[in-house]
């Protein structure tokens, strides 16, 4: 069947509310996506209509203390505690980073493409990960990069609803929304972990922000094969040390080189048909650019670009030219602001 078909199987069934038929073609039509490389979209569909069925079940009277019940509940509030649910198109060529990073990447991304193996071997799979660095150099790319490269759901932490004034509520949330990820199979993505993770600069509520660290160590210790946790912090050096230890692949995003640079900017000028006007001059940019983050360097470039084409016969020109003279001084003001 072709993918117009499905469609209005779909279509004819869900009007007229034929729900056996509905669900047996959703379910046809995710097969059909996954076999022809669609996956992305496969698992969001798929995401969709476990969730529906999930709340239809538990729809209608409601026994109280029943499980339906007790899962509605839980849907309900591990709700708020997820920023987003997304599936990713990220691969790793959209990741700048030296050789040593790429190669830890790889190695944790093969781990989990060869999970049976490992698993008939009785080999633990690594699937506690931090990413660490200064802000703007692709801890959060890296997660997508993840998630796309293993087609994998991922549910975006939602820190702020986490983290609870309440005493006690924080792990109780935690608990949650590992136990949630646990049920879907897929990555739980921390960002900003030190705000969970800090114990040293805590002192308000010592005692809570222990349990915290407690919590998120039983969590770690019996978080499933076939879970995946991503954490990301610039603070590295607040984290707990048990805490540190518990991560199997810790990898840090350093502020790009001269050569990193260059790359960025070939990962950059690759999606458009732009070009410098002054070669040399390009280059000598590229040198001062160092110290600052790849996001910043990325910016800079694009508002040059943009601001490129408003100018004189660019905006009609197939292949525009970057104004070097603009970029430069996007540069310095950058650099300037950041006091680099
Ligand atoms: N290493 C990198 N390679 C390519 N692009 C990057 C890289 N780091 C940052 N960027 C660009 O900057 C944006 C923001 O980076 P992000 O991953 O959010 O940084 P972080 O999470 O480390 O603060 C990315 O979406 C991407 O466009
Ligand atoms: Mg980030």
């Amino acid at each position: 069947m072709s993918q117009q078909d499905y469609i209005k199987d779909i279509a004819r069934f869900g009007l007229e509310n034929d729900r056996e038929k509905l669900l047996a073609t959703l379910n046809e039509f995710i097969d059909h996506a996954k076999s022809t490389k669609k996956i992305n979209f496969a698992l969001q569909l798929q995401s969709i209509l476990k969730d529906a069925v999930r709340k239809q079940e538990t729809s209608g009277m409601l026994k109280v203390g029943s499980p339906s019940h007790y899962q509605q509940l839980t849907d309900r509030e591990t709700d708020e505690l997820i920023l987003e649910k997304l599936t990713s198109d990220y691969s790793l060529e959209n990741l700048v980073c030296p050789p040593e990073v790429k190669d830890k990447l790889l190695n944790f991304l093969n781990e989990h493409s060869h999970a049976e193996l490992l698993n008939r071997h009785n080999l633990p799979l690594s699937n506690k990960l931090l990413l660490h660095g200064p802000s703007g150099c692709g801890k959060t790319l890296a997660s997508y990069v993840i998630a796309g490269e293993l087609k994998k759901l991922m549910i975006v932490v939602n820190l702020g609803a986490i983290v609870s004034a309440k005493l006690g509520e924080t792990s109780k949330n935690l608990a949650k929304l590992f136990r949630k990820a646990a049920q879907e199979d897929c990555i739980i993505f921390i960002d900003e972990f030190d705000s969970l993770g800090k114990v040293r600069d805590y002192s308000q509520d010592h005692g809570e922000m222990k349990r915290v660290v407690n919590t998120i160590l039983q969590l770690f210790d019996y978080l499933p094969q076939s879970s995946m946790v991503i954490a990301a912090t610039n603070q590295k050096n607040m984290l707990d040390e048990a805490l540190l230890r518990r991560f199997d692949v810790s990898i840090a995003f350093e502020l790009p080189t001269k050569e990193e640079i260059y790359q960025l900017i070939d990962l950059t000028l690759k999606q458009s048909e732009f070009s410098f006007d002054k070669k040399t001059i390009a280059n000598n940019i590229i040198k001062e650019a160092e110290g600052l983050s790849y996001y910043s360097i990325q910016k800079t470039l694009i508002n040059a670009m943009k601001r490129s084409l408003f100018g004189t016969n660019n905006s009609r020109a197939l292949k525009p030219k970057i104004d070097t003279s603009i970029w430069k001084q996007l540069v310095a003001e950058e650099k300037e602001a950041l006091t680099v």
